[in-house]
């Protein structure tokens, strides 16, 4: 299974299509939307997050809420599209009606002073744009709506098999409080419910308690006054994923890599950890590995901690994964850092676009997409992909060997 995108930040929409997706899974664009809208909350997002409402059109590859194996093609629109036709037009100014009004507002938005942190002066030198708004279009994170939808799909195949994604914030610029990571939990259903509730609750997506969250919340607002951003720290966990998952016989096969790869193209994703926070560096081996306990009764095998994060081997071991991102604080400043005029080459301050203080709650939704859509290609590659009813049945037997296995031993 494969995804791509196309799609400008202030372009008409975007676009994603998706090949390789089972036959007979339910697909709803209600389902896609849930997670577009989680996308789009967090304290610390500019105003754009107010003007726009993302919902997804599901143009091929579902029929009547089912999906029939065919490419399937999403299409979410920019909503702030008509401000900008003019600028974005693909079509040569000189032929718009309003040519000249075009023209007007399109050297209004164009710039040459590239945002130190940002796409801008590399892509204006591997492009050859003069114009930076060719390459700010593209690079921004506004993409990044196009891959939740992508990985609101993987999630219509996983959440059936019982496999749960959820994500929340554990840390905001220096802030850390005292909100246990949920990663410590032994999950249950119900702890896994409130989890989820709790978190999706809170304006910053994380178990802060209320006081805590007033003091981020304060902290942000002080940031922004000052004209500057803040980054932070977020774990990813997924429940229910089953052993074997991923393989140790080819680098690229490898789960962690996998996750890795997808989890750190996230735009200002720097840093990505697996485990549950304990350090793999200062942690000596006899306390890191996660020793393995048989129930003499029914010779069921469980772990007794997590620090591995549920991958050994390039494999899911059928614990929790656990993982961890840090995000750096936005480029984008309202007070810019010092930059050069690409026009004249003269020392100048980075150009200034309407930007967040901070992404990371928004951020946490993303890399939950990613990580579905890893695991869901996993999930395809070890049981087949072609349609659910195989797809299910292999499930079935690997999980009844996988029973037989201790069985065997009595
Ligand atoms: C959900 C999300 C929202 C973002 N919003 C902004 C923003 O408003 N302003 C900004 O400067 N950067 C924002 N970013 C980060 C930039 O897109 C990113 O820093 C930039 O594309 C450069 O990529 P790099 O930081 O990975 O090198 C956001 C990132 C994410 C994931």
């Amino acid at each position: 299974m494969r995804f791509l995108t196309g799609g400008e930040s202030h372009g008409k929409g975007l676009t994603v299509i998706v090949d390789g997706f089972p036959a007979g899974i339910a697909v709803l664009a209600e389902a896609i939307n849930n997670h577009l809208a989680r996308r789009q909350l967090g304290y610390g997002r500019g105003p754009r997050m107010k003007i726009e409402k993302d919902t997804v059109s599901i143009l091929s590859g579902v029929r009547h809420g089912l999906s029939t194996g065919a490419p399937i093609t999403l299409w979410i629109e920019n909503k702030d599209f008509p401000a900008w036709e003019g600028v974005m037009s693909p079509e040569p100014i000189e032929s718009l009606p309003d040519s000249s009004a075009a023209k007007a507002a399109t050297d209004s938005k164009s710039y040459s002073r590239p945002r130190p942190g940002h796409a801008d002066l590399a892509g204006y030198w591997k492009y050859n744009h003069r114009d930076l708004r060719d390459v700010l279009e593209r690079a921004s994170a506004r993409e990044t709506a196009a891959r939740v939808a992508a990985g609101a799909l993987a999630q219509c195949l996983l959440t059936p098999l019982g496999i749960r994604i959820h994500s929340h914030v554990i840390q905001m610029g220096s802030f850390t409080g005292k909100a246990a990571q949920a990663s410590k939990h032994n999950w249950q259903e119900l702890q896994w419910q409130d989890f989820v509730a709790q978190s999706d609750a809170n304006p910053l997506r994380s178990l802060w308690d209320s006081a805590e969250t007033q003091e981020v919340i304060a902290y942000i607002d002080t940031v922004h006054k000052a004209g500057d951003t803040l980054g932070g720290r977020i774990e990813v966990l997924a429940i229910g994923v089953p052993p074997g998952l991923g393989s140790y016989t080819q680098w690229d096969k490898r789960l962690d890599g996998q996750l890795a790869q997808a989890l750190i193209s996230i735009h200002a994703v720097k840093n990505v950890t697996l485990g549950d926070g304990t350090s793999p560096v200062s942690t000596q081996g006899s306390q890191y590995q996660d020793a393995i306990d048989v129930n003499p009764d029914d010779l069921a095998i469980t772990r007794r901690s997590n620090h591995a994060g549920g991958i050994e081997g390039g494999m899911s071991n059928g614990m929790p994964i656990l993982l961890q991102l840090e995000m750096k604080p936005l480029s984008t400043l309202r007070v810019p850092l010092d930059s050069v005029n690409l026009e004249t080459m003269a020392p100048e301050p980075g150009h200034f676009e309407r930007s967040d203080v901070t992404a990371v709650p928004a951020c946490g939704v993303v890399a939950e997409a990613m990580t579905a859509w890893v695991l869901a290609n996993a999930v395809l590659e070890k049981f087949g992909a072609d349609c659910w009813e195989d797809l299910f049945a292999s499930w079935q037997h690997y999980h009844t060997r996988l029973k037989r296995g201790a069985a065997k031993q009595t």
